[in-house]
């Protein structure tokens, strides 16, 4: 491509250069659903370049300029076809030592050939997460930018799509305090494509979204189904569940549809997982999956799968890994729910950001429920329009994810927020479009105890149906009896979780139960915890932070050196700390 004349030293004075990629904003509204679409992977190597002055920003480099107009050779400071490799997926911290700490903007490059099937063919390029910013290039144009780092997104490339693609994708890992989450966070900030990257082909009409899940206090008999389509927008679809001997037609009617019908699913549960093969089809386009059906719902200050009451038994989990970072794997997956499942336990908090689409759905066939929830986290620019608008597409975009996983029982809009106006107007309407997106989850929140009223209080807690509370009594709060004023002095008319408590101990660092960092310290901690929280009657709920240490920069004394260690479990996974059975033997009792 040839530069104009203007272009040639415009980027070293471009100061809001950023502004120029940010008109195609890609968000909830355009994620494609993909459950069980054929979708051909774009993982491997690609080429990747680390660039902290985003000068590819600056000097538009997925153009590609290396002409004037007239012709004559440009010098140019990039070379993407020279560059080394970065593995799709991977996070770079983990892929290179020297950026271990690297926070800046990545820039993937990677061709791939593509042949049109059919005439009228559909092209999607479907991202699952990039880590949390990224820009999209595909020959020579800026298609799309995304922000948040744990939620996937989707982008047509049907009128940009050749036969020999050249596909930039630039990725920025910066925290900044208007962001969800703000720059400081307890977790570390691993940056870059590190998840699947894919491309989607389908007809001209598509299937985009679709909702189907059992209607509550309908006596488990009613399943109702919602769809949008995109392209021929007039017509009828079809659901069809074999197993159930259900072939519903749903009318579809300015690109919408929905249907109600009756059916007697065998109901999911922990005990009973339940999946159905369901199927919905439309103008030739189809989508399926494995479906549960369950009914979870509150009622006075009791929790009810399927009409029983239930103690969810769980513990919190990042997404961290010694190795992978913040990248996941089905076996990785599969032994954080072994571990659960020795704990005793049948519910996970998947803390503090959306976690790999896998988790669910393994969570859906092995029988375990989930508290999913996005990155508002600490002190969030409350008070921010655009911040408020990305932390509402993050929470949408999950939702459109995974709100037909039966695991996935309760959303929360965020975790350890002070209680301010600006907050409370903020996380309130949050709370409000995940009721509006699904009306058949709870809705929920992490807390912090007023510790002013040295009560469970909080006023996002009216606009909730389930109160996520966290208390370190016994760690940051020492003084433990006071937690029993704090019960004595609380009347939830909700459920209560106590969504995080717990302390931190350096595995193998034996001593007396006094002796703080040692296993000892922290085993006597969760004894003193149950003990008190088992005569508790609201609480009904505990996810003890958390079942596996995990990398944490502000975590630098001599026990942490850059970890977290309040795991039950540590980070080479090879022990299982002292408090491990404490957990176990307590939720053993509990039925
Ligand atoms: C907070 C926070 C966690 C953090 C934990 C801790 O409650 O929610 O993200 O890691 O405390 O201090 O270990």
């Amino acid at each position: 491509m040839c530069a104009k004349k203007d272009e040639a030293y415009a980027d070293i004075h471009e100061v809001d250069y950023r502004a120029s990629y940010m008109r195609n904003r890609l968000q909830a509204s355009g994620l494609l659903a993909i459950a069980g679409r054929k979708a051909e992977l774009l993982n491997g190597e690609w080429h990747f370049m680390e660039d902290p002055y985003e000068s590819s920003l600056r000097g538009h480099w997925y153009k590609e300029i290396t002409t004037d107009a007239d012709g004559r050779q440009l010098p140019s400071d990039f070379d993407p076809d020279d560059w080394g490799y970065m593995h799709v997926p991977s996070c770079w911290n983990m892929e290179r030592p020297e950026l271990y700490y690297y926070e800046n903007l990545g820039m993937y490059m990677r061709t791939f050939r593509y042949t049109r099937h059919t005439e009228d063919e559909r092209v999607f390029l479907h991202f699952e997460g990039a880590q949390y910013r990224a820009y999209v290039f595909l020959n020579g144009q800026c298609i799309g930018y995304h922000d948040g780092g744990s939620t996937p997104f989707t982008i047509e490339i049907t009128k940009t799509v050749q036969k020999e693609n050249r596909l930039f994708v630039s990725v920025d890992a910066s925290r900044s305090h208007d962001r969800v989450p703000t720059e400081n966070t307890d977790w570390f900030n691993y940056g870059g494509l590190y998840r699947d990257v894919m491309l989607i082909r389908t007809g001209k009409t598509l299937i985009t979204d679709w909702f189907v899940r059992l209607r509550r206090n309908s006596g488990f008999k009613t399943i109702d189904v919602d769809m949008t389509v995109d392209g021929v927008s007039e017509g009828n679809a079809f659901l069809e569940i074999p197993e159930l001997g259900v072939k519903q037609e749903i009318t579809v009617k300015n690109g919408k549809g929905s249907g109600s019908f009756y059916a007697e699913p065998e109901l999911w549960s922990p005990e009973n997982p339940k999946l159905y093969e369901v199927k919905l089809s439309y103008e030739g386009d189809t989508l399926s999956d494995r479906i549960g059906f369950r009914e979870i719902r509150v009622e006075g200050n009791n929790i009810l799968l399927n009409g029983k009451e239930r103690f969810l038994k769980g513990i919190c989990v990042h997404e961290d890994h010694i190795d992978m970072g913040k990248c996941n794997t089905d076996e990785n997956i599969r032994e954080i729910i072994q571990n659960l499942k020795d704990l005793h336990g049948v519910f996970l908090r998947l803390a503090h950001y959306p976690h790999t689409r896998r988790f669910a759905q393994i969570a859906d066939e092995l029988g375990v429920m989930l508290w999913e929830e996005i990155p508002v986290y600490w002190a969030i620019d409350f008070t921010n329009p655009k911040t408020y608008e990305d932390a509402e597409n993050q929470l949408s975009e999950l939702i459109k994810r995974d709100r037909n996983r039966a695991s996935v029982i309760i959303w929360s809009v965020g975790n350890e927020n002070p209680d301010t106006d600006e907050r409370l107007s903020f996380m309130s309407r949050l709370a409000k479009k995940a009721h509006e997106l699904d009306e058949t989850r709870c809705v929920s929140a992490a807390c912090l105890v007023n510790m002013k009223k040295l009560k469970f209080e909080d006023r996002l807690m009216e606009h909730l149906d389930i109160i996520g509370q966290n208390e370190y009594y016994g760690w940051y709060t020492p003084n433990f009896e006071e937690l029993l004023t704090i019960l004595d002095n609380s009347q939830p008319t909700k459920p209560v979780i106590i969504t995080e408590f717990g302390g931190g101990a350096a595995a193998g660092n034996h001593g007396p139960s006094d002796m703080m960092w040692t296993e000892e310290f922290q085993a006597e901690i969760y004894r003193k915890q149950f003990a008190v929280q088992k005569k508790c009657p609201f609480i009904k709920g505990s996810t003890p932070w958390i079942m596996i240490d995990f990398r944490a920069e502000r975590r630098l004394n001599r026990y942490q050196k850059g970890y977290n260690r309040k795991g039950l479990i540590s980070s080479d996974r090879k022990t299982k700390k002292l408090a491990f059975k404490v957990v176990s033997d307590y939720y053993k009792e509990i039925k």
